[in-house]
């Protein structure tokens, strides 16, 4: 018998992707949360699957809250660094290793690139925001890494306030049909397997992936670091995950901030 929730293949996900459990809620407040209270009850098989139909209290990075309705995929994987031998030391290459899975996952569904990374943990489409990823390291685990991956697939941004309605954008609102969740939900999980394992084995080849879908490269950038304001012209992203800004006196690089602006 299938083992379905909601719109969702369970028995399917178990067995074509390299998720070892699965903890699913009809509603949850945040998957990373859950992912969280998971880890530190030290039950779950990794890596782990964190899976709603709802999600009330969605967090995005700083204080930002991630915003979804119906039809939108949220979800959190909790993977073993040890295990898959990637740098957890090293959040904004598993942002964008995370971020370039999910382009390669949704590519089948659009026509041409339209997909881009906008540093350091979002996806765009068509200059919107499509998906948001929020990789954390709970302080109390040992080498436990949640990754929150928000993906607005059916939802429709027609109703939203006009703050968000003119920043972000579904794949529904896009192409004007719906896309089967189950298979979104499989092939991301299937393609952040391969970038995680590529990313700890032969980072070269997925470092180059990530300057060529940089969304900001030769944009104007304000980066707010804090109290601090950085003003530059982005040249890319390095090998280690830093933004790469040209200011009057030379290059600069920064590992950690929010892009505050961009033109
Ligand atoms: C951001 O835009 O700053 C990141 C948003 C990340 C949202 C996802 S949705 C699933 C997971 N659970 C959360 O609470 N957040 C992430």
């Amino acid at each position: 018998m299938s083992d379905t929730a909601g719109s969702f293949d369970l028995e399917r996900v178990r067995r074509d992707t390299f998720v070892r459990s699965i903890d699913y809620h009809a509603s949850l407040d945040s998957t990373n949360d859950r992912a969280v209270e998971l880890i530190a009850q030290g039950q779950a098989d990794y890596p782990a699957l964190v899976l709603t139909v709802r999600q009330t209290r969605g967090r995005g990075r700083g204080t930002n809250h991630w915003w979804s309705t119906d039809g939108s995929l949220t979800f959190s994987v909790v993977v073993d660094a040890h295990e898959l031998r990637f740098p957890v030391g090293k959040l904004p290459m598993v942002s964008l290793a995370t971020g370039l899975a999910v382009c390669s996952a949704l590519t089948p569904c659009l026509t041409a690139p339209e997909l881009a990374l906008k540093w350091p943990n979002d996806v765009y489409l068509r200059g919107r925001k499509l998906c948001g990823i929020l990789a954390e390291v709970p302080s109390s685990t040992a080498g436990k890494v949640v990754i929150g991956i928000g993906i607005n697939v059916n939802n429709s941004f027609a109703g939203a306030p006009e703050d968000v309605r003119v920043r972000a954008t579904s794949l529904h609102d896009v192409l004007g049909r719906t896309t089967d969740l189950n298979g979104v939900l499989i092939e991301t999980l299937r393609q952040l397997d391969v970038h995680l394992r590529t990313l700890a084995r032969n980072p070269e080849t997925i470092r180059s992936r990530w300057s060529e879908y940089c969304l900001l490269t030769g944009r104007a950038v304000c980066l707010q670091i804090g109290p601090r304001e950085e003003m530059g012209i982005c040249r890319g992203i390095d090998e280690e995950g830093a933004i790469v800004l040209e200011q009057g006196e030379g290059r600069a690089r920064f590992l950690t901030g929010v892009v505050a602006r961009f033109d």
